[in-house]
């Protein structure tokens, strides 16, 4: 296979919102995006992917959409975007933008339409969604048709009236899922794609790619994920899209999807198949849950970190596409926490954890991605007051924590350390009172350590978390790092995380202390090859046993 650019870029995620605000309102825009991108090339980027920025009520940030063919005023015109693109291909960076293909918002024309019996295209745009009627007790009491559950927390069933029928939304009730049965509402997804696709757009992010079909039989099941996740016949879709619309517009697609098989993973992004070119999967994200807190359950319960499940995910994906579809690696997106406070220290060991991350993914094999910020080790967030968050799947759950038992302090810690929302405060690019992200109060706070954690600081300073970022994704380029074959050392050792990724020219091994406690390792390696390359403490040889300080983390190269 011809080798493709997506192949050899690294990835920087922007979420639009907090990224950087041209005109003062407080919101992330185009304008300001397009004047970060001397600064992302200089970072060492080559694409980005920009979080949705079609017209809509921001319920869920712009991930329910009202009009897939206008740019949201928050964030500007599309003459803006037209700039934004043409601007990023000058500079030889690709654009990827979001696209939500599973759901549109309720206030999108196609809804209104579907809900309401006397609007004039009623009877076409009502098959555009899932529509069931209602069940009913003994009592005559009408009920919900299941009772499933949403991935925000309540029932995804929402009643509407005007047709005595309840409409599915697996994700907030202002986002009612679209019905991929329907030949024409494809069709318009399609048109809607091409549109983009001919406004110069390099790639997209195919939002929420595996929850396409549902079991349309309605068996009641708690939470019933299993029902509209990950259904066989979503391939069928995907393929099809892939086949019509990225394949002949030559357009890099990648999808989003839990756990696969690895025939599953094949047909999401072999290279001999058309669904995509590469997925964003999660194995690594949540492997530190406490299954035994019932007062915060499923994510929100922080455990302690089950560091070999972490590498044995990035393992699995790596070895399950070998030679067979190409893999893509990251710490986290928009949906997590950060991960410095995530799986690693954003206290004391700050500047070390920081480096220890970025050595130990930006390190392996496949495309990488880095969400805004984490360059920088920005933190989660530090909000006293509830109505500090504005994620809209935080109130739920607050409420949901509530009547588990929780007190408010915990609800709220438990917000602090799991919700969307940690990802989602303003880029900290200076530690002026708005650290640099707007002139006036944002729409959302930032951070208070913004004085210390800001890129003006680390710019300055050679040995920030930043410039290794910048050093390691400058060696990704010079070795080929993308192209490795990997492997483990010790994979089962809870604390350490170890691999040799071997490369065309070189061999790097990667030595890394995940915790912040001393660990003793073992390498049984021939180590006489292997010479002193990148750390994050000073100048160290490779021995067969070794003491590891606090998040240390040492490259190996072994010339070949
Ligand atoms: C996945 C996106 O990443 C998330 O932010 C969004 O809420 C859901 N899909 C629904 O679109
Ligand atoms: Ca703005």
């Amino acid at each position: 296979m011809k080798r493709k650019w997506w192949q050899d870029a690294i990835i920087y995620q922007i979420y639009l919102r907090s990224f950087k605000d041209s005109n003062n309102d407080g919101i992330g825009d185009f304008n300001g995006l397009t004047s970060k991108l001397e600064y992302l090339k200089d970072l060492g980027i080559d694409a980005v992917w920009v979080s949705p920025h079609y017209d809509s009520p921001m319920d869920d940030n712009g991930y329910d959409i009202r009009d897939y063919y206008k740019v949201s005023e928050d964030y500007g015109t599309i003459e803006d975007v037209k700039n934004f693109i043409k601007k990023s291909h000058s500079m030889d960076i690709k654009v990827i933008f979001d696209l939500v293909l599973n759901h549109t918002s309720d206030e999108h024309e196609w809804f209104k339409a579907a809900k309401d019996p006397n609007h004039r295209d009623h009877k076409k745009y009502h098959d555009y969604y899932i529509w069931q009627p209602p069940k009913y007790d003994a009592e005559g009491k009408r009920m919900m048709p299941t009772n499933w559950r949403s991935w925000f927390g309540g029932p995804v069933w929402e009643y509407n009236e005007a047709t005595n029928e309840y409409y599915l939304h697996i994700f907030s009730k202002k986002m009612p899922d679209l019905n991929w049965r329907n030949e024409e509402m494809k069709n318009d997804l399609k048109a809607i794609t091409q549109w983009w696709i001919d406004l110069g757009v390099d790639g997209f992010r195919v939002d929420a790619s595996n929850h396409l079909e549902k079991n349309w039989e309605f068996p009641d099941a708690h939470p019933g994920y299993e029902h509209f996740s990950s259904l066989p016949k979503h391939h069928e879709y995907l393929e099809e899209f892939g086949k019509e619309i990225f394949g002949p517009n030559d357009i890099m697609a990648m999808g989003e999807a839990g756990g696969a098989t690895k025939e599953e993973a094949v047909k999401y992004c072999g290279y001999e198949n058309d669904e995509f070119d590469m997925l964003i999967h999660f194995g690594h994200v949540w492997a530190d849950c406490d299954d035994n807190n019932h007062l915060t359950p499923g994510k929100w319960a922080k455990g302690s970190i089950d560091l070999p499940h972490i590498k044995g995910s990035f393992y699995r994906w790596h070895s399950m596409l070998q030679g067979l579809g190409w893999n893509l690696i990251y710490w986290h997106n928009h949906d997590h926490p950060r991960v410095i406070s995530h799986y690693g220290n954003d206290q004391e060991f700050h500047d070390l954890s920081g480096k220890m991350l970025c050595y130990t993914l930006h390190l392996m094999p496949g495309t990488p991605i880095c969400y805004q910020g984490e360059e920088i080790g920005m933190t989660n967030v530090d909000y006293d007051n509830l109505s500090d968050f504005r994620d809209v799947e935080v109130y739920t759950e607050y409420d949901n924590f509530i009547s588990f038992g929780a007190t408010h302090e915990i609800a709220m810690q438990a917000l602090r350390d799991r919700s969307r929302d940690n990802a989602r405060s303003p880029y900290q690019w200076d530690d002026s009172e708005y650290a640099g992200f707007s002139d006036k109060s944002p729409w959302m706070n930032v951070i208070r350590n913004k004085d210390r954690i800001n890129l003006e600081n680390q710019v300055k300073n050679k040995h920030s978390i930043y410039s290794v970022y910048k050093d390691v994704f400058h060696l990704r380029k010079e070795f080929n790092v993308a192209n490795g074959i990997m492997t483990f050392i010790d994979i089962e050792n809870p604390d350490s995380y170890i691999y040799l990724n071997e490369l065309e020219l070189v061999d790097l091994l990667v030595v890394a202390n995940f915790t912040g406690k001393k660990i003793t390792i073992e390498l049984d390696l021939d180590l006489q090859k292997f010479s002193f390359f990148r750390s994050n403490y000073e100048r160290r040889d490779a021995e067969s046993k070794m003491v590891l300080r606090p998040y240390e983390t040492i490259v190996y190269k072994k010339e070949k």
